[in-house]
């Protein structure tokens, strides 16, 4: 046991010493770090809920790193506004808009180009909707939307509920129902639509950052509801009709009448 700590204690001793000395030889600490930078950078960002920018940055600690430029990428894509021919260590940027959320990264060009990423969370943005009431009858197909103005960073999952008395219950596939989801758009399909299935719909787009919800209504009218406009119409023809062809003979078997009495 004590052989072996004094064995460390003499080896970490040794160690010491030979950076001391190395260093003293070379008059400068940096040589000794190894030739690829390590960055420092800020903090991942969530966006959103009063807070709609932020400022990232990343610092590259070492020194003696030959950097000839600087450039910020977003979702693996250069920024070319971004691009400075700089040798600076340290670079910044300022996410001012809720759409701008995504994955960046910053890049130190140089022989050795380095570079970390930083994630910018925002929460999505469903884009104003016209309707919020679809009407249909008994037995119709119907598809309700959803559509994302903002998409938010990371990609929503969608899910769409229907109120049942107080709590909204979650829709899921069924034979009669269908939801379907692609990148910033989600559909409800009801394939024939009954009386029951009057009422109101929730749809929710979701990621890490936020949550955003549209509630729309659907009017479902009888078949029966339908056919008594078209009917009162029907009856109030066929009253016109009568009355016109009444009148008409009347008419005639007057002036029947009177060419009767003419001739008498
Ligand atoms: C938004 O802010 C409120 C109060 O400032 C807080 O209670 C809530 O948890 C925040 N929501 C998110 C998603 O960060
Ligand atoms: C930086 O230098 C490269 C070549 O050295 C050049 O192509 C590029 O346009 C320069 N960029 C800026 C922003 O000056
Ligand atoms: C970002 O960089 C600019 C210029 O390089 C500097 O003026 C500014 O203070 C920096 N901002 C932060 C928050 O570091
Ligand atoms: C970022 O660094 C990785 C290795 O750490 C490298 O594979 C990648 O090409 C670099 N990307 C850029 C844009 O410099
Ligand atoms: C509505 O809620 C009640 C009670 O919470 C439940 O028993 C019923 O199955 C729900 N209806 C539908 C269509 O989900
Ligand atoms: C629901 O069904 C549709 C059509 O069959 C399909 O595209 C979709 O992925 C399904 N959704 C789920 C959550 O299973």
């Amino acid at each position: 046991m004590n052989t072996t700590l004094l064995r460390l204690v003499l080896g970490n001793f040794h160690n010491v010493l030979h950076f001391v000395l190395m260093s003293l030889l070379i008059g400068n600490s940096s040589a000794l770090d190894s030739p690829v930078g390590v960055i420092e950078r800020s903090a991942n960002v969530i966006l959103g809920n009063g807070t709609e920018s932020a400022t990232i940055s990343c610092s590259l600690n070492t020194a003696a790193h030959t950097v000839n430029g600087n450039v910020w990428l977003r979702n693996g894509r250069e920024m070319p506004d971004t691009e400075v021919n700089s040798s600076k260590h340290f670079m910044n940027y300022t996410v001012s808009n809720l759409m701008d959320a995504g994955v960046y990264t910053c890049v130190f060009k140089g022989p050795d180009q380095v570079n970390t990423t930083i994630i910018v969370q925002g929460p999505p943005v469903l884009s104003k909707h016209k309707r919020m009431y679809t009407s249909v009858y008994v037995g119709s197909k119907v598809q309700l939307h959803c559509v994302l103005g903002l998409h938010g960073f990371p990609p929503v999952s969608w899910s769409w509920m229907k109120l049942n008395g107080t709590a909204f219950d979650k829709i899921e596939n069924q034979t009669h129902a269908t939801v379907t989801r692609t990148d910033g758009h989600s559909v409800l399909l009801l394939h024939s639509v009954q009386l029951i299935d009057a009422g109101e719909y929730r749809c929710e787009a979701r990621n890490s950052a936020g949550t955003a919800h549209f509630v729309q209504i659907l009017r479902v009218h009888s078949m029966r509801a339908a056919l008594w406009p078209f009917l009162a119409i029907v009856a109030e023809v066929l009253l016109l009709c009568s009355i016109i062809i009444g009148c008409e003979q009347l008419h005639k078997s007057r002036s029947e009448k009177q060419e009767e009495l003419k001739e008498n």
